[in-house]
């Protein structure tokens, strides 16, 4: 079955309250965190203040996407925030098998993520050591962008690598997903869908998150 993991970055920060209170009586399986340093993507989201704040009230476990540059410094952080996953953008990470070894150490399970125009050639050597493998199904900076519709094969691509490797890491997809994008990658063998705009600005987001999970 689909694992939904709506993007905080499209939330009402104003009410946060009442995007919290849905959230937690959802079919959510993770909150995703976009953090984003205005050097890597060309915006500034939210940081760990707002984890903090946040982490006893969302029943839902954090999956940390950091478009940040150096990421591998804020493992720990992470860590003590109660992250689940930590992803990390290979194009950010020189040393990415020491990267992914750190946040192993530091108790999270590890995610690489890949930009639209980043090969999936560079996730081969650490393919059957990280958790997850994050296709980026839009540039990385903003929410509510359009779908890039090559994805799809490549998503297609990553289950090959995985299945012929005989990975256990799982393929998340990142940007752009609503329920016809969604139905594309799940039949190209996605296992978690992020999502931000579509949920967000649902009438019912409760009821998309369901509608998301049963494609
Ligand atoms: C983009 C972020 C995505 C984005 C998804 O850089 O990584 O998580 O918030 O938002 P939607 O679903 O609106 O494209
Ligand atoms: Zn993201």
């Amino acid at each position: 079955m689909l694992q939904i993991a709506p993007s905080l970055l499209s939330a009402n920060f104003a009410h946060m309250d009442k995007e919290i209170e849905w959230l937690n009586r959802s079919e959510a399986d993770y909150l995703h965190f976009d953090v984003m340093d205005g050097s890597f993507v060309p915006n500034i989201s939210f940081g760990f203040p707002v984890m903090a704040s946040i982490k006893n009230e969302v029943q839902l476990p954090f999956d940390v996407h950091l478009m940040v540059v150096h990421p591998e410094q804020w493992s720990d952080t992470l860590s003590k925030l109660g992250a689940r996953i930590m992803t990390v953008h290979q194009e950010c990470c020189p040393n990415l098998h020491r990267t992914v070894q750190q946040i192993h150490e530091a108790g999270m399970l590890a995610g690489v993520a890949v930009n639209p125009g980043t090969s999936l050639s560079v996730l081969e050597e650490v393919i059957c050591d990280i958790d997850l493998a994050l296709v980026m199904t839009v540039n990385p900076g903003f929410g509510a962008q359009k779908f890039i519709p090559s994805m799809a094969d490549k998503v297609r691509r990553l289950r090959q690598m995985i299945t012929e490797r005989g990975a256990h890491a799982l393929i998340e997809c990142d940007g752009g997903v609503n329920l016809e994008t969604g139905r594309i990658l799940k039949e190209a063998g996605v296992d978690i869908l992020v999502t931000g705009n579509t949920v967000f600005k649902a009438p019912d987001p409760v009821q998309m998150v369901h509608d998301l999970k049963s494609l």
